[in-house]
């Protein structure tokens, strides 16, 4: 079988004799004497156009080559006389390796997103989804380097916990107890006759185990599939997600902020020197500002403003919010996107927030009344990166957990890690996706994941 991709043949200084490509046909026309194939094999963006001559011994096949199936093509790569390329592939063979029927559903039109969810298998042969993937690699790529190249180290969090690490109870039971048995139904999830003898769930956060390792190996990261029973269908939540978690220990709010801002930079950095032909397609096809927007947020100072001040100005914005603003309310996401796209108009970080809307995990402040989070919120998307200072000292620590209802019997072992060698530490998460969305100016978190995890919504 033939490995060599398009995107290689595409970026060659001379002609060559004897190529071979396999890939999928997008379109296929006749003309006199010969019929133009383009083929696409998903290395890239572009197709390669195939001249395939009537003289081939099966060309009655070839003319009836349909879009989407699958073809191999042996030949010589040759300048384009054509526009709008600059290599073509003359072809002396050409097999059909796998057929497609007429009722192939991606015939050569511009589908909706919505239609093209409902076939999320095959979206990735589109124009639009080839690029989306092709980025998401690219940008998995770039996160593993950025934190390698500063030192940090991966860690492997699991993902069935016994801890809810945000509190928020949105956690996805796991359990193999057969809950179709019907004295269940009256008894209940007997959580000690179940597998683990303990209530078990799906990770919301790697968090809690990051900070052990960072309290052991100093600067730390986890980039995994975290997993949230929140009922809320919106286009920036998805029930299965990828969150990207570095903690640093030794390390304080300023400089989480200044690592969360750094990474933002770095990955568009990244993706724009990388990927500048399929980011061409987002700019031109999905959303005409994005260029525009990545280089501002490339360009700006990011804004660092506190709960309160954010507040203040959201108080005498004079805009009339579907949720009113009060200090104490979790900010909504018409409030991050007033603060971010139309008064300031730059990436905003927000710190020190009420205790009362934030997990246990996060120090106090002296004020005794906020804590040390921070939330970077972008244009576009709202909030992308949700982080704090952790709380290091053990007595204060407790009594927020008492505070917010929490058995401390649970967290024994995090509680160690502030009795022995606590030191003063910080992290963050990023979620990926929104991250993609943001870059690609993709406005549905569906459109992002191969195969999205939504309310009601568990096909593929
Ligand atoms: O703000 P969150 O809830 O923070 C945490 O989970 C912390 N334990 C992270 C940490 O400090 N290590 O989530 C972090 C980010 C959010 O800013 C958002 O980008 C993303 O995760 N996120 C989601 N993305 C998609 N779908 C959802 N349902 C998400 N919930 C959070
Ligand atoms: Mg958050």
């Amino acid at each position: 079988m033939n490995r060599i991709k398009i995107h290689s043949l595409l970026q060659s200084k001379t002609p060559l004799d004897q190529v071979q490509v396999s890939g999928w046909v997008r379109t296929r026309r006749d003309s006199k004497g010969f019929s133009f194939i383009e083929v696409n094999d998903g290395s890239c963006l572009k197709n390669i156009q195939i001249i395939a001559p009537s003289s081939l011994p099966n060309y009655d096949e070839i003319q009836r080559l349909t879009t989407g199936s699958a073809v191999g093509i042996s030949g010589s790569l040759v300048p384009s006389q054509g526009k709008g390329q600059s290599w073509e592939i003359t072809a002396t063979r050409i097999s059909v390796i796998g057929p497609a029927p007429e009722t192939f559903p991606l015939q050569k039109k511009r589908h909706s997103d919505e239609y093209l969810r409902t076939i999320a298998h095959l979206r990735p042969r589109t124009n639009k989804y080839g690029a989306v993937f092709r980025i998401r690699s690219e940008l998995s790529y770039a996160v593993h380097t950025f934190f390698r190249d500063r030192g940090f180290r991966y860690i492997h969090s699991p993902i069935i916990t016994g801890s809810d690490c945000e509190g928020a109870g949105e956690m996805f039971r796991v359990t193999t107890l057969d809950i179709k048995n019907p004295e269940l139904k009256d008894r209940g999830l007997d959580a000690t006759r179940d597998f683990f003898g303990k209530e078990a769930s799906l990770t919301v956060s790697g968090q809690l185990s990051a900070e052990m390792f960072a309290l052991a190996l100093g600067d730390v990261y986890t980039f995994g599939p975290t997993f949230r029973a929140e009922n809320s269908n919106t286009r920036r939540h998805a029930a299965e997600f990828w969150m990207i978690e570095p903690e640093m220990a030794f390390c304080d709010l300023s400089g989480n902020m200044d690592l969360g801002e750094e990474l933002i930079r770095y990955l568009i950095n990244h993706v724009l020197r990388e990927c500048r032909e399929d980011m061409e397609l987002f700019g031109n096809f999905v959303d005409k500002t994005l260029m525009e927007t990545l280089n501002h947020i490339l360009s700006s100072e990011f804004i660092r403003l506190s709960y309160t001040e954010a507040v203040e100005i959201l108080k005498t914005s004079k805009v009339s919010f579907d949720y009113p603003v009060a200090y104490g309310i979790d900010l909504q996401s018409e409030h991050e996107k007033y603060l971010t796209e139309i008064h300031f108009k730059k990436p905003v970080i927000l710190h020190d927030y009420p205790k009362t809307i934030k997990p246990f995990y996060m120090r106090l402040n002296v004020d005794q009344r906020t804590v040390a989070a921070m939330d970077i919120l972008v244009p576009g998307i709202g909030e992308i990166v949700g982080g704090s200072q952790r709380e290091e000292r053990l007595d204060v620590l407790q009594d927020r957990m008492d505070e917010m209802g929490l058995l401390k019997e649970n967290y024994w072992w995090y509680l160690d890690s502030r009795r022995y060698g606590s030191v003063p530490h910080s992290g963050f998460g990023m979620g990926f996706e929104r991250l993609i969305m943001m870059i690609t100016g993709i406005t549905n978190i569906r459109d992002v994941i191969p195969f999205p995890r939504t309310p009601g919504n568990i096909d593929f």
